[in-house]
């Protein structure tokens, strides 16, 4: 279905859905012998949510013959993908945490348990802000765990697309305060003045100090919708709701390094490929045709005086 202005989701659908996929991942990561990453709410929470094909993808069950392109090597590259994204972002936080910050805000935090997995100093303030329905299933079905925030967390049940600086507010967030953003696996679903937008607004309510982090697809400009959803009719047929070819928007965007350099944040990127070689794990070679969406840059920045 194409994606309207307006348009809502669980975390089994549309772009719920994605939530979910990469939350698959990080439980897949988190049983890696190599244990780069350890998020033990990933598996439980992947599993509340019930879609037959990521429990199967969980439990190593797939029948990898019925999904295109899908050899063991490439669910490996996907579950390593996986590992160096969680541990460049945990990394971030803690890198945060160091230089004083006590106030986080987790933009599109879909099943994310960071507020519950990672040691925060005392008095830190993490907000989490997603749709209402996404964020209510990850409060309540922890909640069912018995799972403890490590952190003070606060929620923020807004589309990213309306007044969330306002919700933020409302919530207690303390703009005086210099914050660590992360926006992680976001801006591909964001219409591109929405992602300019986003950063402005993040921005605006950044003190010098505050921290950004978040990773962008430069293939976005030329990725090709016919050839996804081509791919994923396969995925669709096993009652997977993810037609990333009308999820994502395609087409020229601002480059986000530039962008938010241009914002007064002195900012870099790493590509995924780095992140493979800093820890030691194989680079995944895979073809262009099978991944149209390619490289990753992994960008963080501190917002200059
Ligand atoms: C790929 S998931 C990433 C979730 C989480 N950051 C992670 O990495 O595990 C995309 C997330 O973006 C959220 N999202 C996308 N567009 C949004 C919007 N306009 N408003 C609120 N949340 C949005 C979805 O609900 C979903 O949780």
């Amino acid at each position: 279905m194409p994606r309207t202005h307006d348009d809502t989701w669980d975390l089994a659908s549309s772009v719920g859905a994605t939530a979910t996929m990469v939350a698959a991942g990080r439980a897949l990561a988190t049983k890696d012998p190599r244990k780069l990453i350890d998020d033990p709410f990933a598996d439980p929470l992947v599993r509340a949510v019930g879609v037959d094909f990521f429990v199967k993808m969980i439990d190593g069950e797939l029948d990898l013959s019925t999904i295109p392109n899908a050899s063991p090597a490439r669910v490996q590259a996907m579950i390593d993908g996986m590992a160096v994204r969680t541990k460049f972002f945990d990394d971030y936080f803690s890198d945060a945490m160091d230089t004083g910050i006590r106030q986080a805000v987790i933009l599109a935090s879909g099943l994310d348990a960071r507020a519950y997995r990672l040691r925060w100093p005392a008095q830190t303030v993490v907000y989490e802000i997603d749709q209402p329905q996404v964020i209510d299933f990850k409060t309540t079905t922890l909640a069912d765990f018995g799972a403890e925030s490590t952190a003070q967390r606060r929620t923020v049940r807004i589309d990213l697309r309306a007044d969330w600086p306002t919700a933020l507010r409302e919530a207690g967030f303390d703009a005086a305060a210099p914050t660590a953003w992360l926006a992680e696996g976001l801006l591909i679903y964001l219409p591109p003045e929405a992602q300019d937008r986003l950063f402005d607004n993040i921005t605006a309510l950044s003190v010098p100090g505050s921290t950004i982090a978040t990773e962008y697809v430069p293939g976005i400009r030329d990725f090709d919708a016919d050839r996804v959803r081509e791919m994923s009719a396969p995925l669709r047929e096993q009652g997977v709701d993810i037609d990333m070819a009308s999820l994502v928007y395609a087409g020229e965007r601002n480059h986000v390094v530039e962008y938010l350099r241009g914002n007064g944040w002195d900012a870099s990127g790493i590509s995924r490929e780095e992140l493979f070689r800093l820890h030691d794990l194989e680079v995944p070679v895979i073809e262009e045709d099978d991944d149209p969406l390619g490289e990753i840059i992994f960008v963080s920045g501190t917002l200059s005086g």
